[in-house]
């Protein structure tokens, strides 16, 4: 039997073919080095990253499992929502935990993964449509950055924006993003976002800094992933990791600084690229956010906000009180 599952795609399966080439082109002929963190996430990096939320210093994949396993039914049922739509959604191992708690009041139809990874969805939603029968899985391989236009515009919609991804965007793509996502919305449709939070510094250190080393493999291995997509030959071996927590920022900022002089060429882009000793290419930032500062962007795009729960404590002292949280909001 064929399961209820289908698949849209707006990109092209070979990345090198796209903006791929010319958001790297930008990068290394910038000063500073500054990377979109969407390329941290080829097999490999996708599964580097799962290690990464079973480890004991990040916090926040526990934190956010916890509050959703405590608030999605609450979620459910003020939202009245049939439609949920997840931006990111990955392995969709958390969403379960919503759509459990959706699928018991019987109010929910579809289910709308969206991801960058093909395989990542196909797998993904097929368990999925295994476990709600009935639902019907309309999973969308894009970037959510670009393809919000594409999604279905029937039903109650919530989309769901988990795990703390707001955060990787500065604060003018942020700002577009809400934009984007309330213009994809109609009024009385719902918007629920994970975020992390402002914490103590050593902690927020830790959680990107893990004492086994895997944040550092995941962000290295972003310049396999240019060696292998665009023929370069960057030697991985001659940077360091070094994630900074910006106070200013209020972000964490995670950094390949060159060990040494370092010299490279990229083919697909007929680009030599070099680092002076010392000089850093930004990879990723991980913005921690403050309830107040937070809503006031969600109302500027068009949301009432209705709800913001903090995460709890845990007995095994791996959690804090206000470790993370979901927003929920109703677009105006
Ligand atoms: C998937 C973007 C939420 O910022 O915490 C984790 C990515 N990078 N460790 C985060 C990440 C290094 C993660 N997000």
């Amino acid at each position: 039997m064929s399961l209820p599952v289908q698949i849209d795609t707006h990109i092209p399966n070979d990345w090198a073919q796209g903006e791929m080439l010319d958001d790297i082109r930008r990068t290394f002929t910038n000063h500073p080095k500054v990377l979109r963190p969407k390329w941290l996430y080829d097999d490999r990096g996708s599964e580097l990253f799962d290690r990464i939320t079973t480890l004991d210093e990040y916090y926040p994949t526990e934190a956010e499992r916890s509050l959703l396993l405590d608030k999605a039914s609450e979620i459910a049922r003020r939202s009245g929502a049939d439609t949920i739509i997840e931006l990111g959604s990955g392995t969709s191992d958390k969403t379960r935990t919503l759509l459990d708690a959706f699928w018991v009041t019987e109010q929910l139809t579809t289910f709308i993964p969206v991801d960058v990874s093909e395989q990542t969805l196909v797998d993904a939603s097929e368990r999925l449509a295994e476990r709600y029968p009935g639902l019907s899985v309309q999973a969308h391989v894009g970037d959510f950055t670009r393809h919000l236009g594409h999604l279905p515009h029937s039903g109650r919609r919530l989309v769901a924006f988990l795990g703390g991804t707001l955060g990787n965007f500065y604060q003018e793509e942020r700002a577009a993003f809400l934009g984007a996502v309330a213009d994809t919305l109609d009024t009385d449709d719902w918007i629920l976002l994970g975020v992390d939070l402002v914490k103590d510094a050593q902690r927020l250190i830790d959680a990107y800094h893990d004492s086994e080393g895997v944040t550092a493999e995941f962000v290295t291995n972003v310049l396999s992933i240019i060696n292998r997509e665009l023929g370069g030959n960057l030697p991985l071996e001659q940077f360091d990791y070094v994630p900074l927590w910006d106070a200013q920022e209020e972000r964490v900022d995670m950094r390949l600084r060159a060990a040494m002089p370092v010299t490279a060429r990229i083919e697909a882009l007929d680009l030599d690229v070099s680092f002076d000793e010392g000089e850093e290419l930004r990879v990723e930032i991980s913005t921690k956010f403050r309830q107040e500062k937070l809503s006031g962007e969600l109302s500027a795009a068009g949301f009432d906000v209705e709800a913001f729960w903090t995460s709890s404590a845990s007995e095994d002292g791996l959690l804090q009180d206000s470790d993370f949280a979901l927003l929920l909001a109703r677009r105006a």
